[in-house]
């Protein structure tokens, strides 16, 4: 059975949230495609004829999800120039514990003490889940203000062992803020396309440390421990899946493909975003790329890229934006967007400065 299809009308007229602000934050050890082929059975050319990646960053040991979620937000918030908000959502697969939530912790790490916080469970496509989430909570007016943080920590739950998936991960954390304001102001996000077919559960999952397991009356190989994907079969998925909610979310925008400036899609592979942008007509050197550099950072993927593409100019005010994700469940989801004018927010980005990665 189908769902119900979506309003043709897109958003509701009335509050809208808005992007303000970006910001990310990796860790600094870079792990090379020449490093793992030193331990692994693999090779740079293997990895970066298969997935383009040619470099990915790894937290180092004691650090988690939250520290570098922290420093993402602080950056998001730096960059909207000014720090209040009244809800933060931290989008993540490698929780810091399994229970509680992340996001409370992080709120409070960033002074945002009493403020609504919780998790977002989506997988890679987290973060578009979570702008859904934010959009819905500003539209009804529940929150003014969200910091959103997309952030992995791919190393915590990847078999170091495993060259399929050692190779594609990385660690990271990317932040936006959303304030409320007008459906057709630069920045606001609209037209919607979220999906999921549970019935690809087994394609990418972690089998052990939840209540199926947990109910089980014998303990998790190291296999069902660690992060598994059945990369063939994800990749036909991620791109149908990946072109199909794009198209549903520009056709619901009334943008054709040839419109788009910049398609930020899921960074996992870059000849899955060629084959999803020559699917929909969009020139590849309109697609983002930065999993070239920094790999697979899950829920982080989008936001990171996006924060890159900004810092270094590619995108200018008013240029169209797509966004889409595609991970486990399987999941996937899209939105359009302008690119606000930032420079028109309190800047605080600026007093930054080199600190920026
Ligand atoms: O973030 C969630 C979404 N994730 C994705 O979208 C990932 C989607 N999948 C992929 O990106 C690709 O499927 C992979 C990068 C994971 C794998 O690339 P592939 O082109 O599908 O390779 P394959 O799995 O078909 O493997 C081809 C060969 C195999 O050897 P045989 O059986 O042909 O002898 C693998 O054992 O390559 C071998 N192989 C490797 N060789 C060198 C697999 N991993 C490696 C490796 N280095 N790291």
């Amino acid at each position: 059975m189908s769902g119900i299809p979506p309003d043709p009308s897109g958003p509701p007229p009335g509050r809208a949230p808005v992007l303000c602000g970006v910001g990310g934050w990796l860790p600094p050890r870079v792990v090379t495609n020449a490093e793992l082929s030193q331990r692994l059975d693999t090779t740079d050319a293997w990895i970066t004829t298969r997935t383009g990646i040619r470099g990915r960053h790894a937290v180092e040991p004691g650090q988690a999800t939250s520290d570098l979620a922290v420093e993402a937000g602080r950056r998001a918030l730096c960059s909207a120039g000014e720090p209040a908000v009244d809800t933060v959502l931290v989008a993540t697969t490698t929780p810091d514990r399994p229970c509680p939530a992340t996001a409370p912790l992080v709120a409070a790490r960033l002074g945002l003490r009493h403020v609504a916080a919780f998790d977002v469970s989506a997988v890679c496509t987290g973060f578009v889940y979570g702008l859904a989430t934010a959009a819905g909570l500003i539209a009804a007016g529940v929150s003014e203000r969200v910091l959103l943080i997309g952030a992995d920590v791919y190393s915590s739950i990847v078999d170091p062992d495993d060259r399929t998936n050692a190779i594609i991960f990385g660690d990271g954390a990317g932040a936006v803020v959303l304030r409320a304001g007008e459906v057709d102001e630069p920045g606001a996000l609209g037209h919607f396309d979220l999906g999921s077919d549970g019935d690809g559960e087994e394609i990418i999952m972690i089998a052990a440390g939840g209540s199926r397991q947990r109910g089980s009356d014998r303990p998790p190989t190291r296999e069902e421990s660690h992060f598994a994907m059945r990369g063939k079969e994800v990749y036909r998925h991620a791109v149908t899946r990946m072109a199909a909610s794009a198209r549903a979310a520009l056709d619901s925008a009334g943008w054709k493909p040839g419109d788009v400036d910049h398609f930020v899609g899921h960074q996992a592979n870059l000849r899955i975003l060629q084959s999803v942008a020559d699917d929909l007509g969009i020139e590849r050197d309109r697609c983002a790329r930065h999993l070239v550099e920094v790999g697979n950072t899950g829920a982080a993927s989008i936001p990171l890229a996006l924060d890159h593409a900004y810092s270094t100019g590619l995108l200018s005010p008013g240029a169209r934006v797509l966004l889409t994700g595609f991970g486990g469940g399987l999941t996937w989801g899209s939105c359009v967007l302008r690119w606000p004018d930032l420079s028109q927010e309190p800047d605080g980005r600026r007093a930054l400065g080199k600190d920026r990665q």
